[in-house]
């Protein structure tokens, strides 16, 4: 990341910087840019404040760097107003409510958020673009941060690439379906200066624990049953969160307006056979608790779940050069050992309800 050009960019504006994903990229381009960066999140149940504070208690030199605006994209004026005092050259748009399940318990908060906030995300920044010089236009751009989960379910065998059909199946992946369709209007209509990335599932430290990988991590630690959806057989592409990060940035400086990348993890594993590795770790943290297996509990299959994502990554590697930093065994060793020395973070996140 650092031989990257962002000298072009003083204002960097994130959206829902206080997620996972928005979390580890503010870090990261406060670390590794001059750039000021704005985020604006309405602080939902899976937001988090104290890492992004942490960071710049220790590092205080960067803290006039940050500005945070505690705002829900479905205001769209208080949006408006945000973007003309960011002044942003490149948005990375990352809110969004995520979790699959709680789509389909409320499907309505989806639609608000993610397709009412993104629309009124675009049309403010929009405006703003156009009321920019031709030299400030050329230099700005809009990354919309989607997902593989757009495009459908797999069988056996294939993988999604930038030219797969849309086909959502959750209120979740219609909702970002929709939003991505969004972008890629205003790209066509207009010649804002979008671009869309899909991503496969994200894993790390600082995701909210009601994700796969931190609530088995999270149960394993306190001996309480493992839950396993239908016959625990459907199958995700793991991408650690630091190396989409990378991704993400490399599409901002380098990627082509108007197109898409794929962004996976190379990395399909079995949902059981993720838990049988994230057990097998937690016999080693807790030989006294194995084998961890034993909490293993199946039960009854989530409505419509997708059976199988893959993502074909590449176009980025090729065009753009980007690649994953280290395996999967060496993240995910790394992920839950996090988790077990953040038990308390957890605890304090799963106070919270959606
Ligand atoms: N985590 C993954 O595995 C994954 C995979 C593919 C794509 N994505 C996409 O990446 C993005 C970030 O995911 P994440 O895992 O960090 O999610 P997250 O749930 O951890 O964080 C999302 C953040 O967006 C904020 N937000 C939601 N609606 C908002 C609104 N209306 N106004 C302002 N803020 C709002 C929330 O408060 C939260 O802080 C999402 O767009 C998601 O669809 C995530």
């Amino acid at each position: 990341m650092n031989n990257l050009n962002f000298d072009y960019c003083k204002n960097i504006l994130i959206t829902g910087g206080c997620g996972f994903i928005g979390g580890n990229l503010i870090i990261n381009l406060l670390q590794n840019t001059n750039s000021r960066i704005f985020n604006i999140d309405k602080l939902g149940y899976a937001s988090d404040t104290n890492r992004i504070n942490n960071f710049l208690a220790k590092n205080n030199e960067k803290k006039s760097r940050y500005q945070f605006f505690n705002l829900d994209l479905r205001e769209n004026e208080k949006i408006d107003q945000a973007i003309q005092l960011a002044k942003p050259d490149l948005i990375f748009h990352l809110a969004a409510e995520s979790h699959v399940d709680n789509s389909i318990k409320s499907p309505g908060i989806f639609i608000e958020n993610n397709i009412i906030g993104t629309y009124n995300l675009i049309d403010s920044s929009f405006k703003y673009w156009d009321s920019l010089n031709s030299s400030e236009k050329s230099n700005f751009r809009f990354l919309h941060i989607s997902t593989d989960e757009v495009f459908g379910s797999l069988g056996e065998l294939g993988s999604f690439n930038e030219n797969s059909p849309y086909d959502p199946r959750s209120p979740y992946s219609a909702s970002k379906a929709s939003s991505d369709h969004l972008a890629n209007a205003w790209f066509h209509t207009y010649g804002f200066p979008v671009i869309i990335t899909n991503c496969s599932n994200n894993f790390g430290p600082w995701q909210f624990p009601e994700k796969l990988i931190p609530l088995v991590t999270l149960r394993g630690l306190k001996k309480e049953f493992i839950p396993l959806y239908g016959d625990g057989k459907n199958v995700r592409d793991w991408l650690f969160v630091e190396d989409h990060i990378n991704a993400l940035i490399l599409v901002a400086s380098k990627g082509e307006i108007g197109s898409r990348y794929c962004i996976g993890g190379s990395n399909e594993k079995s949902n059981y056979e993720v838990i049988k590795n994230i057990c097998k770790h937690l016999d080693d943290i807790n030989p006294n608790h194995s084998p961890h297996i034993d909490l293993l509990t199946y039960v009854e299959d989530r409505p419509g779940h997708d059976r199988r994502y893959s993502i074909n990554s590449k176009k980025i590697r090729e065009e753009l050069g980007w690649e994953e930093k280290n395996s999967f065994e060496k993240n995910i060793k790394k992920t839950i050992f996090w988790y077990a020395q953040n038990i308390e973070w957890c605890n304090e996140m799963l106070k919270r309800s959606f």
